[in-house]
């Protein structure tokens, strides 16, 4: 088979970028995507021009560094496969056709070089989730804790995220949602995460808000293009657990790194309840009387603390 590489060149993060045409003949359809554009490359340095940048690294959709827009579909377009798990089978009806490589569009991941992205903004995300206080001192029985198993189900489809980047690049709003709720359903749906599920989702998604993502408006593109096939109904976890933590905030204050917090009850007026009641238009004057609503409305009560119904 051959085809036209159109890549996204671009030096550097300041430098202006372009799209740059290069044939590539005699690809074989057992060729994986990413071994056709290691060819590409020893033939650049063979013809001494500087080789194509990309990310790899296990090159089995596990590590996911690997990542870019093929023909504007993010990975390329195979349900559930990363652009490392591409065969070039896959683009046997595109023969001699041209391909268009770039690199993820997404204003929270600057561009380091051609179809590089820096994506730190999502490690500074899962850093502001903190650690949890579960004993890690010695190896416990396998059975000391136990874990429901829709629980344990749950958590493993959430752990399954590889932070490829993928969800960003193909939201309109380039919003990480499915990327940050993948990392708070992880730990947030087993016992072991339960201590600090309060503190990580509000750290987390003042993380997420500050390092620029937009917010999820229902597209449903990010599940579409998620290698690991993250279900949107994390999102939606997501959203109930910041509810529940907002909720808790009015029983005690949160300390969140970075951000300016004031406790609640230095701020009991109307206006006050408004802002921190998210999901609610009803407007309560006092602690008690959001507490005893919460139970009325089917909360429950949990080492002497009110819940509300999630
Ligand atoms: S949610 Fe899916 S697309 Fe987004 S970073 Fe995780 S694995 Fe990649
Ligand atoms: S190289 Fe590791 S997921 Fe693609």
């Amino acid at each position: 088979m051959n085809f036209t590489l159109k890549i996204w060149r671009q030096q550097s993060a300041n430098a202006s970028g372009k799209f740059v045409n290069y044939q590539i003949k005699d690809v074989t359809p057992e060729m994986s995507f990413l071994e056709m554009l290691d060819a590409l490359n020893e033939d650049l340095i063979n013809r001494g021009e500087p080789p194509v940048a990309f990310e790899h690294d296990c090159r089995e959709g596990i590590c996911g560094s690997c990542g870019f827009l093929i023909n504007g579909v993010a990975h390329g377009g195979q349900r559930g496969t990363t652009v490392c798990q591409l065969s070039m089978r896959f683009f046997k009806d595109k023969d001699g056709e041209a391909l268009t490589l770039e690199p993820w569009r997404a204003r929270a991941f600057p561009i380091v070089r051609d179809l590089i992205v820096n994506r730190s903004a999502f490690d500074r995300i899962i850093q502001a989730g903190g650690f949890i206080s579960a004993p890690t001192g010695s190896a416990p029985d396998a059975n000391a804790i136990l874990v429901p198993k829709e629980a344990a189900d749950t958590g493993f489809d959430a752990a399954a995220c590889i932070g490829c980047g993928a969800c960003v690049a193909a939201c309109p709003n380039a919003a990480a949602m499915l990327f940050t709720s993948a990392k708070i359903t992880h730990l947030n749906s087993l016992p072991q995460g339960q201590p600090q599920r309060d503190e990580r989702t509000l750290s987390m998604v003042v993380a997420m808000a500050n390092e620029g993502f937009g917010s999820c408006t229902n597209h449903g593109e990010c599940e579409a293009v998620c290698p690991k096939e993250i279900p949107l109904e994390f999102i939606g976890k997501m959203n109930r657990d910041l509810i529940r933590a907002l909720w808790h905030r009015h029983r005690e204050p949160l300390v969140i790194p970075s951000v300016v917090q004031e406790p609640f009850h230095e701020h009991a007026g109307p206006d006050a309840e408004e802002s921190l009641t998210l999901g609610t238009s009803e407007k309560t004057s006092d602690q008690s009387h959001v507490n005893g609503h919460a139970l009325a409305n089917g909360g429950r009560k949990e080492n002497g603390i009110d819940h509300p119904q999630p």
